[in-house]
């Protein structure tokens, strides 16, 4: 049965691992009141909150390539101004992080670099403090709680973030890794057999006479070697395929 969170079952990231998060950034319930007070400074000017952060990412050569489609460009923006509207909100819900490593995947699939993801999380930070600071600016010690408690949000999602690239990654690493020791194994069958007549080879018996001489050395059994023709049937399998002489473990020596 596919899992209600399957980003979060992934990673795997828990509700009470989610709530050690929380507790860990130090969100309490003065960050839950700064919250309602950053959304409704996010919400009166999301629209050019928006427009000065696209403007922003479309000034380095290494972003405009994402840009440059006015579909996906439209598209980006309707689903930035979705993200900021719901900054934080129910963030110890599971659903919440699963929507944030959603984003993040989304990110790593399109080839966007860690850090300029990264990175923006510092010019949404500046844009919305200059609105909080615009509203809030004459309260040093209101201004200074509203600061910290955005920076835990952000914090909290770059966290979510910086989990999607490295899960990525891993995943990436682990089925390079399958498919090289695929490749082994293919390798190390193969150098044992004849790829003309399909028979075991010179390699594989000097393996198989070592391992039953290592055997008899065990077990204290004499060890005797007869003469076998040019090629000669394997107990199981197909024929040793070799011009010298087959060993064979003799309890009489
Ligand atoms: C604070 C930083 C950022 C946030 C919060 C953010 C937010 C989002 C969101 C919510 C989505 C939709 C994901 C989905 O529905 O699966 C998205 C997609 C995307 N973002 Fe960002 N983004 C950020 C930084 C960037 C940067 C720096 C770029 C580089 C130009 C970028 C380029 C893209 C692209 C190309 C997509 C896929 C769009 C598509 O084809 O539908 N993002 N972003």
């Amino acid at each position: 049965m596919r899992p209600e969170h399957p980003l979060c079952a992934r990673l795997p990231l828990t509700a009470g691992e989610l709530r050690t998060r929380l507790a860990f950034l130090g969100l309490a319930r003065e960050d839950r009141q700064n919250l309602a007070k950053i959304h409704g400074a996010i919400q009166d000017h999301v629209a050019e909150l928006i427009e000065e952060f696209y403007e922003h990412l479309g000034r380095f050569p290494d972003l405009v390539r994402f840009l440059s489609d006015p579909e996906r460009l439209a598209r980006l923006k309707a689903t930035q101004r979705s993200y900021l509207l719901t900054l934080g909100q129910h963030s110890d819900h599971l659903s919440y992080a699963e929507d944030r490593l959603r984003i993040g995947f989304t990110h790593e699939r399109v080839g966007l670099e860690q850090k300029w993801y990264l990175g923006a999380y510092a010019k949404l930070f500046e844009l919305i403090m200059r609105r909080l600071a615009a509203r809030h600016g004459d309260d040093a010690r209101a201004l200074t709680s509203l600061a910290i408690t955005l920076q835990k949000y952000l914090k909290l999602d770059q966290i979510f973030l910086v989990e999607t690239y490295y899960q990525s990654t891993m995943a990436r690493l682990e089925a390079s890794l399958q498919e090289l020791e695929q490749i082994r194994q293919h390798l190390e069958e193969h150098s044992r057999i004849d790829e003309l007549t399909q028979a075991y080879n010179r390699q594989y018996l000097q393996e198989a006479l070592q391992a039953e001489l290592q055997r008899s050395r065990r077990f204290r059994h004499a060890f005797t070697l007869h003469g076998a023709p040019h090629s000669c049937a394997a107990p199981s399998g197909p024929p040793i395929f070799w011009d010298g002489m087959v060993g064979k473990n003799s309890p009489s020596g």
